[in-house]
């Protein structure tokens, strides 16, 4: 969709305590004249209580994985297909590679090719960001981010987080032209500016969007 200048779907990415936080809070206030859409996943519908839910009590790995990929589908058809519609630059904070970075993991032993298996649940339904940037960050410098009580989540284990970082790599390795790697150890507003740049190259000035 990129490809024509408009509409844009960016997505950023990375694991637990990489700073993606920070990052779209000064997106936010940097990109302001773009109007752009900012969204997230899990949690832009209803649909992420029941992850949250999911979460907090532990549930089966199949079922995290199924109710993730339902708020997917939630977001894509209540906020992200009609804000792209409407010709707006939309913004998500985490997105499909979450699913294909964090439940490759936890599938590991419960389906035979989680990573194959995921592939198939979201073919054919759903949006292809058009830039990830992906924000990376030794996982022990991760873990000293995070506040205690998030280290307790099950997300949140170090080896755990090695393997999730691993997967974004070899996604990242994969689609070159889609991914932007960040490196998440500059101070914030490098990284700010970097990512701000980058989007501005990729997105129209929002008066011409709206000239189309
Ligand atoms: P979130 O509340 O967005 O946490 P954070 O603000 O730290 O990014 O997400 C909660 C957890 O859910 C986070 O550890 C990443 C995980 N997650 C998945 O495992 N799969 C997914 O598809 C998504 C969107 C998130």
């Amino acid at each position: 969709m990129g490809e024509e200048g408009i509409p844009l779907l960016i997505t950023i990415e990375g694991i637990d305590g990489s700073g993606k936080s920070t990052l779209v809070s000064a997106l936010k206030e940097s990109l302001k004249d773009l109007d752009p859409l900012f969204t997230r996943e899990p949690g832009s519908t209803w649909v992420g209580d029941a992850v949250r839910r999911a979460i907090a009590e532990q549930a089966d790995p199949v079922t995290e994985a199924l109710l993730f990929v339902a708020d997917h589908a939630a977001h894509l058809e209540h906020v992200v297909r009609p804000a792209l519609g409407a010709g707006r630059l939309v913004i998500s904070d985490r997105y499909t590679d979450s699913r294909y970075a964090y439940q490759a993991v936890m599938l590991e032993g419960k389906v035979p090719d989680p990573a194959a298996w995921l592939r198939t649940l979201h073919q054919g339904w759903t949006v292809i960001p058009d830039r990830t940037f992906l924000l990376l960050v030794p996982v022990e410098k991760a873990l000293e981010r995070l506040p205690p009580e998030k280290r307790r989540e099950h997300f949140e284990d170090g080896p755990f987080l090695e393997k999730v970082q691993e997967n974004y790599l070899a996604l990242a390795e994969a689609e070159p032209a889609r991914f932007v790697l960040v490196d998440a150890l500059l101070p914030p507003g490098e990284i700010r500016s970097f990512v701000e740049g980058a989007i501005r190259s990729l997105a129209p000035p929002r008066q011409s969007r709206r000239r189309r």
